[in-house]
């Protein structure tokens, strides 16, 4: 077993390390049947208290190289109008966003997350509740395993995330607000479905639905496929996040709009690797 896997994962509740064993055969099943039917999955307590505050005090170690972004962008995180289309076009509504990350590249060399996200164990798991096998660490250097910061009035706008598959562990819940909220498979590859995205982002509530998530949980999602959002931090406490990220192609990385917008900064292989998406879908 590994060592330090130990102390950072309730190994004792969810033996990961074992796919074959009945809790986690059972775990598997009952994961891969909500990301069927609802796109997202949560486990409870999966990260270990004390493991936690080791996250937390990495990332507020580092807050000030956390980089904040104002600004008013559409749910393909895009800030750019295109007039040739229609007004109600959700490519041309554009939401406040007021979001921070800690990119992939600041972290220390030993940073717990880091570890985590770089063990076969996770990633083998993480396979087996999607029913997706192989998939694949993200190559994006910044955004791979990103802490996610919401300060109070921070505020994520309805929106498709670039990687296929997020894995979102709550480091630090604000006093109120910050709900996840998400309408499950609303489009898939080669179907936009742009009408329905544009009456959820109207406002319809008829597919939304919120997730609870307590620090130390950790939800597997589809982000790719699954409109979601983060409603406004109230009170005085930020929400911590760290999102780290699986795809189905391990040569893609964010494109360099994406990456100055979001990360703040655009690096040699976002430059290089800037290919239009075979899924056909617009990020
Ligand atoms: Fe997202």
């Amino acid at each position: 077993m590994n060592d330090r896997l130990k102390t950072i994962v309730d190994l004792e509740k969810y033996p990961i390390y074992d796919l074959n064993s009945p809790i986690i055969k059972n775990l598997i099943k009952k994961c891969k049947e909500e990301l069927d039917q609802y796109s997202c999955s949560t486990i409870p307590n999966f990260i270990l208290p004390k493991s936690l505050k080791v996250m937390n005090s990495e990332l507020e170690k580092q807050l000030d190289e956390v980089y904040m972004s104002k600004e008013s962008i559409n749910a393909y995180l895009y800030a750019k109008d295109d007039p040739s289309l229609p007004k109600d076009h959700p490519k041309r509504t554009f939401m406040n966003r007021y979001n921070g990350y800690l990119n992939s590249d600041c972290f220390p060399k030993d940073s717990e997350m880091k570890y985590l996200y770089e063990t076969e164990e996770l990633l083998k798991f993480v396979s087996a509740c999607l029913g997706v096998s192989p998939i694949y660490r993200w190559a994006d250097p910044l955004a791979c395993h990103a802490y996610n910061v919401m300060k109070p009035d921070g505020v994520l706008p309805w929106h498709f995330d670039s990687c296929e598959f997020t894995l979102s562990l709550m480091i630090q819940k604000p006093e109120k607000g910050g709900v996840f909220e998400y309408c499950p498979n609303i489009r898939e590859p080669g179907n936009e479905n742009f009408k329905e995205v544009q009456k959820v982002i109207a406002g319809d509530r008829t597919r939304v639905r919120q997730l609870k998530l307590e620090p130390g949980d950790l939800q597997i999602f589809k982000g790719r496929f699954t409109l979601h959002r983060v409603t406004k931090v109230e009170g005085q406490k930020s929400r911590y996040m760290c999102i780290p990220a699986y795809v189905l192609d391990p040569w893609r990385v964010n494109t360099p709009e994406h990456s100055k917008a979001i990360y703040g900064k655009v690096l040699p292989i976002h430059i290089e690797r800037n290919q239009a998406r075979s899924d056909g879908l617009t990020d």
